[in-house]
């Protein structure tokens, strides 16, 4: 796990440097993207190869390659960390130079940068379910772009790092938004309800990979925003995304989910979205 694709190059990634004035470093200017990979290939790639387009396209970054070039590079690095189960991070920034707030003259590449990490998919949590706190949604208002900028979405994981929690729900005024590093949905009477995808959340990959399952399998969804109010209530509560999957959430502000446990229809939407991933990537 030592390469590096540094602008184009693949290179041990102890040879990789970045100049300190580059506007990823100095200000977040930039969009990233995190990949996860199965049997050594990646899922749902070209889904967010689009997304990727769609974040750099919204702040006017201009990716050097096609999609094409970009996913052959890709597979180049993980074949040479010889990655089987994990992630690719990728991410592009504006580029280097001087430090100032405009945005440079034409002729700056924005810098590209990826590299794999061995992760295993997080099976024991997704049976036992993990536990959340709620905490506000003070982050900007185009959630939607896969920026640098994390800091609203760090604090919030700290917190709940710091309650010995996994994740943080946020809202913004009583309604829920997402997780920290994930999308949230609650079940409640047999309906899925989860935020529309619009400028208050990142439009998750794993969330409309969820939602196809759910019209597929007839699974009402409302796709709505909903309160604190219901978000405690709920009869199931779980989080999506590249790296949980489908998660259940089984303890929300020290006291239990329902009865718990992973609620019925969190478990087959587990096993729906593990049949996804095996048809794109092999058995796991
Ligand atoms: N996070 N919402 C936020 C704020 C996220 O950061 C993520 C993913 C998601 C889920 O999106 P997807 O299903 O496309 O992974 C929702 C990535 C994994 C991260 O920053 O590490």
């Amino acid at each position: 796990m030592h390469s590096i694709i540094l602008n184009g190059e693949l290179m041990e990634r102890g040879k990789a440097s970045i100049d300190i004035e580059d506007r990823g470093y100095q200000f977040g200017d930039g969009v990233y993207e995190v990949i996860r990979v199965y049997n050594g290939k990646m899922y749902t790639e070209a889904e967010h190869l689009e997304r990727l387009w769609a974040s750099a396209g919204s702040i006017e970054i201009e990716i050097p390659y096609s999609k094409e070039e970009l996913q052959n590079q890709l597979k180049l690095l993980i074949e040479k960390d010889q990655l089987t189960v994990g992630t690719v991070y990728l991410q592009f920034s504006r580029g280097v130079s001087p430090r100032k707030h405009p945005f440079p003259p034409n002729g700056v590449t924005p810098t590209f940068v990826a590299y794999t990490r061995e992760v295993g998919r997080p099976v024991e949590k997704m049976q036992s379910g993990v536990k959340a706190i709620i905490t506000d949604d003070i982050r900007w208002l185009r959630c939607d772009i896969k920026s640098l900028n994390l800091l609203g979405n760090l604090l919030a994981n700290q917190k709940a790092a710091e309650a010995g929690c996994d994740e943080a729900v946020l809202h913004r005024e009583g309604r829920v938004t997402e997780g920290s590093h994930s999308n949230i949905s609650i079940v409640k009477d047999g309906t899925i309800h989860t935020h529309p995808a619009n400028n208050f959340i990142l439009n998750g990959i794993s969330r409309r990979v969820m939602l196809e399952i759910c019209e597929r399998e007839g699974v009402p969804v409302i796709e709505e925003p909903f309160t604190l109010e219901e978000l405690s209530q709920a009869d199931e509560i779980f989080l999506t995304g590249t790296t949980v999957e489908v998660m259940p959430v089984v303890e929300l502000e020290g006291k239990p989910v329902a009865n718990g446990k992973p609620g019925p229809l969190t478990k087959k939407l587990q096993d729906w979205f593990k049949l996804e991933i095996e048809q794109q990537c092999g058995k796991l």
